[in-house]
């Protein structure tokens, strides 16, 4: 394995800003977003450091906007999308129409989605496509069942949903995206995935983006973990390597609770190992600094 230098995964990990998002799924109706935004606010406040986003049902997105122009604590994104601009789909919404409510995100390849609703990799990748066109910026859900993961199947279905999902994708649209790792098995169950079974996920998927791309958009594309992600256990998770923040299901259904998950990460760390600047570390690499700027 190469063992990259602790100073150039500092430099990768600052140029990745922390990204944290609520989705609450089929949660919470217009009337309660005002009152979710407030709370949000009062207890966080402006967070420049890290990137927050709320994920409301569509039907409360306009209310939320409304809100979030108010107080600005966090941007906006949506569950699903169809790939069309427009058409005979009923019961659809399409990326344009998002864009006109202001919409900066979009999830897509949500296991629900593809579980419970006929999702394949094939319509991820329209939608990711359709989705990029529009300047929409997609979170694309990635993940193995309990069975998958059993059977030591983990980088073989990451391999195929990322490969297959990004399939034709302009690599200068790399930048634009988000990779959401998703473990079945730890989404709603309360069992969340070990930070060394995580980080070992996330440093995979990297591995694979540079493949489908190049090595140094993998070192800046941000992977955020999702399932069973809660105050307690974000701060160690989001402390690994190649985790750049949270997806969050229902410990983000409170908007008190969902603020405590980053006060942790807000928190200024060393993360490389204290080298006088100027010297050279271990692995003959130049030091200009060696603890994170906030
Ligand atoms: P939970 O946090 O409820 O496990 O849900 C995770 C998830 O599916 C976020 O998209």
């Amino acid at each position: 394995m190469i063992m990259k230098s602790p100073v150039k995964v500092a430099v990768e990990m600052a140029a990745r800003k922390k990204i944290i998002a609520a989705n609450w799924k089929m949660n919470l109706t217009h009337r309660e977003v005002k009152s979710y935004a407030d709370v949000l606010w009062a207890e966080v406040g402006v967070v420049n450091e890290i990137e927050v986003i709320l994920i409301p049902p569509f039907t409360a997105i306009p209310a939320l906007a409304e809100a979030l122009e108010k107080n600005p604590v966090a941007r906006l994104g949506a569950q699903n999308m169809h790939w069309e601009k427009c058409g005979a789909f009923t019961g659809e919404i399409s990326a344009p129409m998002l864009r006109a409510l202001y919409v900066n995100y979009v999830v897509l390849g949500h296991s629900e989605r593809r579980r419970l609703f006929g999702g394949t990799d094939e319509m991820v990748n329209r939608k990711i496509i359709a989705a990029l066109s529009a300047g929409l910026q997609p979170i694309v859900c990635v993940g193995e069942t309990l069975a998958e993961r059993n059977d030591e199947r983990v980088e073989e279905v990451l391999k195929r949903q990322i490969q297959e999902g990004l399939k034709g994708v302009n690599s200068r649209h790399f930048h634009d995206l988000v990779i959401a790792y998703e473990p079945l098995w730890a989404i709603g169950t309360g069992r969340t995935a070990t930070p060394e079974e995580a980080q070992e996920a996330h440093a995979f998927i990297r591995s694979v983006i540079a493949s489908v791309s190049d090595p140094s958009t993998a070192a800046r594309l941000r992977i955020q973990y999702g399932g069973s992600v809660k105050p307690e256990n974000a701060e160690e998770l989001l402390r690994q390597q190649d985790i750049d923040g949270a997806l969050v299901g229902g410990a983000s259904l409170d908007a008190r609770s969902f603020g405590r998950e980053w006060k942790g990460v807000r928190r200024p760390r060393a993360v490389c190992p204290p080298i006088m600047p100027g010297a050279k570390d271990e692995f003959g690499v130049f030091v200009v600094f060696h603890v994170l700027p906030k």
